[in-house]
C-alpha cells in the first residue's frame, strides 16, 4: 500500500489585517451571531455570505425543542441566499461563534454544512472563500475543497 500526502493551504491573519470587504463580512457574521436562536446549546453561531451582486445575506443557528429540527448558521445563510438569489454566485462566507457573551476562537463548520457549501460552490461555478473568524485570528480558505477534500457531488451519481 502506498502512503499519500494531502496538504491544505490557508491564510491566517488578525482582524486588523483584513481588507475592508472582509472586515465588513466579519462584522456582519458577528452581528448575526448576536441574534442566533440557541436557547438549548447557548452556542451562538453567525454567518454572512457575500454575493456577487454585493448583497450580504446573514444567518445564525436556529434551534428547536425537537433538537434534530435545528439548522446550523451556515445552512441558514446559504439556503436563504440561494432562495432569494438563485443565480447569483456566493463569493465568500464568514463564520463566527460566541458563547456566554464571548467570541470564540475560530470554529470549523460541521460535515453537513460543508456538503451544502460544496453544492453552493458548484452552483456558483467558482470557489467560495471561507473565513473562519475567531476572537483574535481569522483563517481564510480559498474554497470548500480545502475543508472537504474528498467530495461527493452530482458527478458521482
Ligand atoms: N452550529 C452551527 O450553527 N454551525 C457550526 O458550524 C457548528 C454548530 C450550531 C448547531 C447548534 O445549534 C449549536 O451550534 C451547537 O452545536
Amino acid at each position: 500500500m502506498e502512503s499519500k500526502h494531502l496538504e491544505i493551504i490557508y491564510q491566517e491573519s488578525d482582524y486588523d489585517e483584513l481588507d475592508a470587504e472582509r472586515k465588513r463580512l466579519y462584522d456582519a457574521a458577528l452581528a448575526a451571531s448576536g441574534h442566533a436562536y440557541a436557547p438549548y446549546s447557548h452556542f451562538q453561531v453567525g454567518t454572512a455570505a457575500l454575493l456577487k451582486n454585493g448583497e450580504i445575506v446573514m444567518g445564525n443557528n436556529q434551534e428547536n425543542a425537537a433538537y434534530p429540527s435545528a439548522l446550523c448558521a451556515e445552512r441558514v445563510a446559504l439556503f436563504a441566499a440561494c432562495a432569494t438569489y438563485p443565480d447569483i454566485p456566493v463569493l465568500r462566507l464568514a463564520i463566527i461563534a460566541q458563547a456566554n457573551g464571548e467570541v470564540k476562537e475560530s470554529i470549523s463548520p460541521c460535515g453537513a454544512c460543508r456538503q451544502v457549501m460544496l453544492e453552493v460552490e458548484q452552483r456558483s461555478k467558482m470557489p467560495m472563500e471561507i473565513l473562519l473568524c475567531g476572537k483574535k485570528k481569522v483563517k481564510v480558505f480559498k474554497g470548500i475543497t480545502s475543508l472537504l477534500p474528498f467530495t461527493f457531488t452530482a458527478d458521482d451519481l
